[in-house]
């Protein structure tokens, strides 16, 4: 994970903190989504067609006053920033830099920290020894006798041509101790650096040779720069790993991988079509055989980062995978994640326990060709019909199917996909033999439901893996244990909103209402009632402010640095507001604002959160009782019991007689 940032820090550009003020004090979001989306002027806000879900009627409405946007259709929210970022697909730093150009900011870029510094050179130093190594690895299988016996007769017998061996640099390890070693030592290599490329090891504190008697894959980043090695063993040999892979380092960092992505380029481009395989040597013979456009994942499920790589040269991925479980397992789990990048996924799978290397040899390029494209099978439909095969009549399965499917479905949300996934709502509909309109509903389900969890993004793997728990099990009771969760979720957000919004209005006479709410979270203990993180990540660094004397305003949050925090922010302050049914009935006259209703709502949350506490008490202390062996504990526990309950009561009736839902 460090590392993972540390590289991000060495290829992005750090932007000083007065040059992101300046940036933020221009910013007019009318102005910059006006950029993108026609925009009309209705009352106060500003109303359009929302660029992120297909509609017919506006319903993306932008606020000048609160620099956020929503979308009343999808629920779709954010602010300029994240707009840029969402529409446009920068990253935070490019955003920034779009509208340092739009609004002429210079951008001043801090100097490297020492700590970077030595990260490039430690990474320029582990691709000189990378480099030195393929020569050598390479010059040992031409030129060397055990390297012609032994490896390229090898790769002759599996039917790999010299010019496709020289292509992908491909090289043999001898299976001497430190061949290799001592000639790295003897060209004067760093020891340290050249244990970071796995290419020796210490074996009693001698540096020794890592791959002896293997053959040597030379893995290439997207501009050709050697970043590791796969080396593979030659023969069968049941107490060694096949492949033995450069362990993660500086510059080789396995999530982010694609073997033979650096020879794929222009294939790719050209075909509009990206071919997945699992192997090294899958992806050489393909290029053999004339299929250039193809890459491999090195056997695992696809990440965030591949998926996104791939996207940058085509939305068309084909999966080819052998037919055997593990593989068609391994390619469903990258499903969502590549849907949601907006990529059309075929899956085309090898019969008779084949792998691409061995089928493209067996039938020829040709015969090859033809059958990946009379076999692809569309991802989600592939996944229905299997999974329902496996369900057969079990309802309790199928049901499960439903959703999963639904979820799914849902994940092809940008409106560029509408059609798609109108299309997948029909045929899996069709091939479920349920209502079309009802797989829609659920389709919209999820959606929203996805759209409300991405303010909590840290939480979102989580919640995914809670999802998939319960998918199975899904009941009533669930259901009604889930309505509890996001009411009490709910008034958390209320809390913190008032928080955010109302910190810095008075309270009373000695405190204003953000010290009354502190006081009351560390009096009463109420703090550990939220469960929310990231409103507590909020909650805190309201605190530590306050602690430093300044004073937060809601643009503080709205435009914080972290993401994090300002996504939170901004489903925090465009929550909609309902008077209950209470004001109604209790109250004449004009309806109050929030703004002279502060007071009410602080209150509210808080009673509410109070409420929770007693309740947990009261469960706590029933479980004392349970267990309480003499009659005169029992006596005091019923006391007690009796007692909370009076308070929860009395708790309970102010809350009743509060105004806001
Ligand atoms: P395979 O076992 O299918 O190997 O693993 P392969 O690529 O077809 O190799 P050959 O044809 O038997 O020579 C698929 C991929 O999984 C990774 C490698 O990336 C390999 O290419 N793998 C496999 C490892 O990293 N380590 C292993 O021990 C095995
Ligand atoms: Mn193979």
């Amino acid at each position: 994970m460090i590392l993972t940032c540390l590289i991000l820090l060495y290829y992005e550009a750090v932007i000083t903190q007065h040059t992101i003020q300046q940036i933020l004090s221009r910013i007019d979001i009318i102005d910059i989504v006006g950029s993108f989306v026609k925009l009309k002027k209705r009352g106060t806000n500003y109303l359009g067609l929302c660029p992120f879900h297909n509609e017919k009627t506006p319903s993306f409405t932008v606020s000048p006053a609160k620099e956020i946007y929503k979308c009343f259709g999808c629920g779709k929210s954010g602010n300029s920033i994240s707009f840029l970022m969402e529409h446009e697909k920068y990253s935070y730093v490019e955003a920034l830099k779009w509208l340092a150009a739009r609004y002429n900011v210079e951008v001043e870029e801090t100097e490297v920290s020492p700590a970077v510094k030595e990260l490039q050179q430690t990474a320029d130093s582990l691709y000189i020894i990378n480099s030195f190594a393929q020569k050598f690895f390479s010059d040992n299988l031409w030129n060397n006798e055990e390297g012609r016996d032994i490896g390229l007769s090898y790769l002759h017998e599996r039917g790999f041509q010299e010019d496709i061996i020289q292509k992908f640099q491909i090289g043999y390890c001898s299976r001497d101790w430190n061949a290799f070693a001592t000639a790295a030592t003897t060209a004067q290599y760093n020891p340290e650096y050249l244990l970071k490329t796995g290419l020796v090891v210490l074996r009693d504190e001698k540096l020794t040779d890592n791959y002896r008697g293997r053959i040597i894959f030379p893995v290439h980043n997207q501009t050709g720069k050697i970043i590791g090695f796969g080396a593979r063993i030659i023969g069968k040999n049941d107490r060694a790993p096949k492949y033995i892979n450069t362990p993660e380092n500086e510059i080789y960092v396995k999530s982010r991988i694609l073997y033979g992505s650096y020879f794929a380029r222009q294939a790719i481009d050209k075909a509009d079509e990206c071919l997945l395989v699992e192997g090294y040597t899958d992806v050489v013979s393909l290029h053999q055989a004339g299929i250039e456009n193809v890459v491999a994942s090195g056997g695992t499920s696809l990440t965030p980062d591949q998926l996104r790589l791939i996207k940058k040269y085509t939305n068309n991925l084909t999966i080819i995978y052998d037919g055997d479980a593990a593989g068609i397992k391994a390619a469903l789990r990258g499903l969502d994640l590549a849907l949601e990048e907006g990529l059309n996924v075929q899956l085309v799978l090898i019969p008779d326990k084949e792998d691409p290397d061995s089928y493209v040899r067996k039938t020829g390029a040709a015969a090859f060709r033809e059958f990946i494209e009379g076999n692809k099978k569309d991802i989600v439909l592939f996944q229905l019909e299997v999974s329902l095969k496996d369900a057969g009549n079990d309802l309790n399965k199928k049901s499960a199917i439903v959703n999963r499917i639904a979820e799914t479905i849902s994940r092809l949300n940008k409106a560029e996909d509408f059609t798609k996934q109108q299309d997948y709502i029909r045929q899996c509909a069709a091939l479920l033999s349920i209502d079309e309109e009802g797989l829609n509903a659920l389709v919209n389900k999820f959606i929203r439901e996805r759209i409300a969890k991405q303010e909590n993004k840290a939480a979102a793997s989580e919640e995914k893996n809670k999802e998939e728990a319960s998918a199975d099990t899904a009941s009533q009771e669930n259901e009604d244990i889930l309505d509890l969760i996001s009411k009490d979720e709910l008034v958390e957000r209320n809390m913190t909103r008032a928080l955010l919004e109302f910190g810095n209005y008075s309270w009373d006479e000695q405190q204003n209402v953000a010290r009354h709410i502190f006081f009351e979270l560390d009096h009463y203990g109420l703090q550990e009632l939220i469960d929310n993180k990231q409103l507590l990540h909020i909650i805190d660094t309201y605190r530590k402010w306050v602690d430093e004397g300044i004073t937060p305003t809601p643009k503080s949050f709205l435009y914080h640095e972290d993401m994090a925090i300002s996504t939170v922010a901004v489903g925090l302050m465009d929550t909609r507001y309902e008077l209950s049914q209470n004001w109604k009935e209790h109250y004449d006259g004009p309806m109050p604002t929030r703004e002279e209703l502060y007071k009410e709502e602080v209150a509210s949350t808080l009673t509410y959160l109070k409420i929770r506490k007693i309740k947990r008490l009261i469960i706590e202390n029933q479980r004392d009782l349970e267990q309480a062996d003499s009659p005169e504990d029992q006596l005091n526990l019923l006391q007690t019991h009796q007692h909370l309950k009076q308070m929860e009561i009395e708790l309970i009736r102010d809350y009743g007689t509060v105004i806001y839902k």
